[in-house]
């Protein structure tokens, strides 16, 4: 996509077709939707337009916020932070690189939660670790008679956070606090058993696992979100011991896992002393990513 080419020449078909084999070449696993995404950003259209536009000569400005897209996604760089947008559970999140970009997998604690949450009228919810807000909004969305409290120890996601809960109506339900795992709720005075329901998708990348993740998540999504010590359970194994005391009885943990972590988050949970009903869940490509506890009632 070179500056001096004439402008008659990039079309929206020549334009896809570049960029796919650009971004191939660069080492992207999804090049063709990568181009697709990019292209219908620059152009401010739905993916679908393009291919009614194939052969509309793309304008100056679109050919330059194109070349600049491309340019930084053949550094690696996720295309969810170069559109500023990622779908979570159907519902439109927004996000930056101080966020993590919520995960497919991730829903399937959302539905893990929601199905443990419908026997409880007006519900309250833990969520910790919050990033995006993904799993606090979709439960608030999920089930309007619930009250959600989000906290994150990144003051730059919870701004991220707000907006989406703002935009997503449903900012008068959910609070968002700034700290350390539950020091927020000890500050406040408010460490009562108080939820049903304590959820997080908790860092959980071991420290030798990092250098060898793919350059989209190591070289761009904030390592806060991502590393949890040299066993990848720093932070799920204070979540396990600390929950406890801001469960009311009966209520549930659930804690995101990596597969490879699953038995010895059962082995933490079980040996904790305060929960039963300890269950491993499988997600959609029927790896175990859920861990789920209930506090003995
Ligand atoms: C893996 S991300 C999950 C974000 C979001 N819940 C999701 O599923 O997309 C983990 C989040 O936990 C936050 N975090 C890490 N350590 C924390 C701690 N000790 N206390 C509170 N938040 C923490 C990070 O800032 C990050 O936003």
């Amino acid at each position: 996509m070179s500056q001096s080419a004439s402008s008659e020449t990039w079309t929206v078909q020549r334009i896809l077709e570049w960029t796919t084999a650009h971004l191939k070449k660069h080492g992207s696993d999804t090049p063709r939707l990568d181009a697709e995404i990019l292209l219908a950003h620059a152009r401010h259209c739905r993916r679908l337009d393009l291919y009614t536009r194939f052969d509309d000569v793309l304008t100056e400005d679109e050919r330059t916020t194109m070349r600049d897209l491309v340019q930084r996604r053949a550094k690696h760089e996720p295309v969810a932070y170069l559109v500023g947008r990622r779908e979570f559970y159907g519902l439109p999140f927004r996000v930056t690189s101080d966020v993590l970009i919520p995960r497919p997998d991730t829903e399937t604690l959302v539905m893990e939660l929601l199905e443990a949450l419908k026997p409880t009228t007006e519900p309250r919810l833990l969520d910790i670790g919050t990033g995006s807000g993904c799993i606090a909004i979709t439960a608030a969305k999920q089930r309007p008679d619930a009250r959600v409290t989000a906290i994150d120890r990144s003051e730059a996601a919870l701004a991220v956070a707000r907006d989406n809960a703002e935009t997503l109506g449903v900012s008068d339900r959910v609070e968002f606090l700034h700290g350390d795992l539950f020091a927020p709720l000890r500050a406040s005075g408010s460490n009562a058993a108080s939820f049903d329901a304590v959820a997080s998708t908790p860092p959980y990348i071991r420290e030798d696992e990092f250098d060898g993740l793919q350059p989209d998540v190591r070289l761009h999504e904030p390592r806060i979100a991502l590393v949890a010590g040299g066993d990848g359970l720093d932070v799920a194994r204070r979540l396990i011991a600390e929950s406890p005391e801001f469960l009311k009885p009966g209520g549930r943990l659930m804690l995101e896992i990596a597969p490879e972590q699953a038995e010895a988050v059962r082995t933490l949970l079980e040996t904790q002393g305060s929960f039963d009903e300890v269950r491993l869940i499988k997600d959609l490509n029927r790896d175990l990513r859920v861990a789920s506890a209930r506090k003995r009632p």
